[in-house]
């Protein structure tokens, strides 16, 4: 165990010189190859030098993360993207002008300045430069380089709150970074540049027809996005794990607004008398129509920014108040819900009811 240190830091005083100093002393804990766990606008990041060796081990043993799952190497400036690749196609120039600092990573060759360490074996590296100030600063003052995976245990749901890394990680990294609520709260699109044609490897706050918009070219998805328990492996080695995994067993439930509500009821008190702790996924529009022992709204029904920012904090309350049956509402995969669906077929193990038939039964 060593001690983690627990800051709190305010984004809109990141010039002040109080922030300044916190920024300093994190740099330096991270230049001198220790962990910091820093606010992101997608999820908290796990910080360490992408550029030492030591520091990528450190990141893997303190997530528990299996080391073959590469990291996304966080940069501050279009500068410092020469040094970790070979060449910089332009599609990476056109997305780098669209779509940076912001939600995007995109994976490109390597040079031989990034160890295999910090790439999981791979020849290729994942680049984002995030938008979230404090994050920018921490990567300047580390250096350029900070490598950084969602700053959760390997397999529980991103943290999207600083008490959420501390639930994880407290005792096992030098310092959290506590700069609130990480306003999307699902991970970075990724897209990958290496081949002729871009493809999507992981959909997130940046959509499909975003990047096709501004590439004026056809982007591609990794197939086993869309094939549900596809044999084939995915691109991105960390779709393959079964992520974000609740502890209670989580059923989603697809159909018609009405009859999910309804299939949803049934469900709940089937398993309530069969004296399970049932938890409720739903909307702002249905939670007064459930009854169960925990019961949690993403939101309204048409914001998906809202179910976005509420998803991966749910999945944990439910965890720390031991529910073991948990129901989730399907919701719409129209821009942003691809991501949300994603998500969350991957937490249910791709466990999917269909309302119609439960209610037939
Ligand atoms: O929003 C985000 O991207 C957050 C914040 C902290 O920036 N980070 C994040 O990192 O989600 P992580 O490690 O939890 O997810 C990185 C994903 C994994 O699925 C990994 O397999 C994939 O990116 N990845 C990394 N490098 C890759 C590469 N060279 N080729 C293919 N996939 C790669
Ligand atoms: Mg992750």
């Amino acid at each position: 165990m060593i001690k983690t240190e627990f800051i709190p830091i305010h984004e809109e005083n990141i010039g002040e010189k109080s922030e300044r100093a916190i920024i300093e002393k994190a740099g330096k804990i991270l230049s001198e190859g220790g962990l910091v766990a820093f606010p992101t606008e997608t999820v908290y990041g796990l910080g360490g030098d992408a550029l030492q060796k030591k520091s990528s081990e450190k990141i893997y043993a303190a997530k528990g993360r299996p080391s073959d799952n590469p990291l996304i190497v966080h940069i501050c400036c279009m500068e410092a993207l020469d040094k970790i690749v070979k060449e910089i196609p332009k599609e990476a120039v056109t997305l780098a002008k669209s779509f940076w600092p912001g939600p995007l990573t995109m994976i490109l060759q390597k040079s031989d300045a990034v160890p295999y360490e910090t790439t999981g074996g791979l020849d290729t590296v994942a680049v984002r430069m995030p938008e979230n100030k404090i994050a920018l600063a921490l990567i300047k003052a580390a250096g350029g380089y900070v490598a950084a995976p969602s700053a959760n245990t390997s397999g529980k749901p991103s943290p999207t709150l600083a008490e959420h890394v501390k639930e994880d990680l407290d005792g096992r990294i030098d310092m959290i970074l506590d700069g609130g609520s990480a306003c999307i709260g699902l991970e970075s699109t990724i897209v990958d540049l290496t081949e002729k044609v871009p493809m999507i490897l992981r959909p997130g706050y940046i959509t499909r027809e975003m990047l096709e918009q501004a590439l004026d070219m056809e982007v591609a998805v990794d197939r086993t996005l869309l094939e549900s328990g596809s044999k084939q492996a995915p691109k991105a080695p960390g779709m393959k794990y079964r992520h974000y995994a609740p502890k209670g067993e989580l059923t989603i439930v697809s159909g018609k607004p009405e009859t999910v509500t309804e299939a949803i009821r049934h469900l709940a008190q089937e398993k309530k008398q069969a004296g399970e702790r049932v938890g409720i996924i739903c909307t702002d529009e249905t939670k007064a129509l459930y009854q169960a022992d925990c019961i949690a709204s993403v939101g309204a029904r048409t914001d998906e920014e809202a179910i976005a920012h509420h998803l991966y904090a749910i999945l944990r309350e439910f965890d720390t108040k031991q529910v073991t049956c948990i129901y989730s509402e399907a919701f719409s995969e129209k821009g942003m819900g691809q991501a949300i669906m994603n998500r969350l077929l991957k937490a249910a193990g791709h466990h999917v009811l269909e309302a119609e038939t439960i209610l037939k039964k």
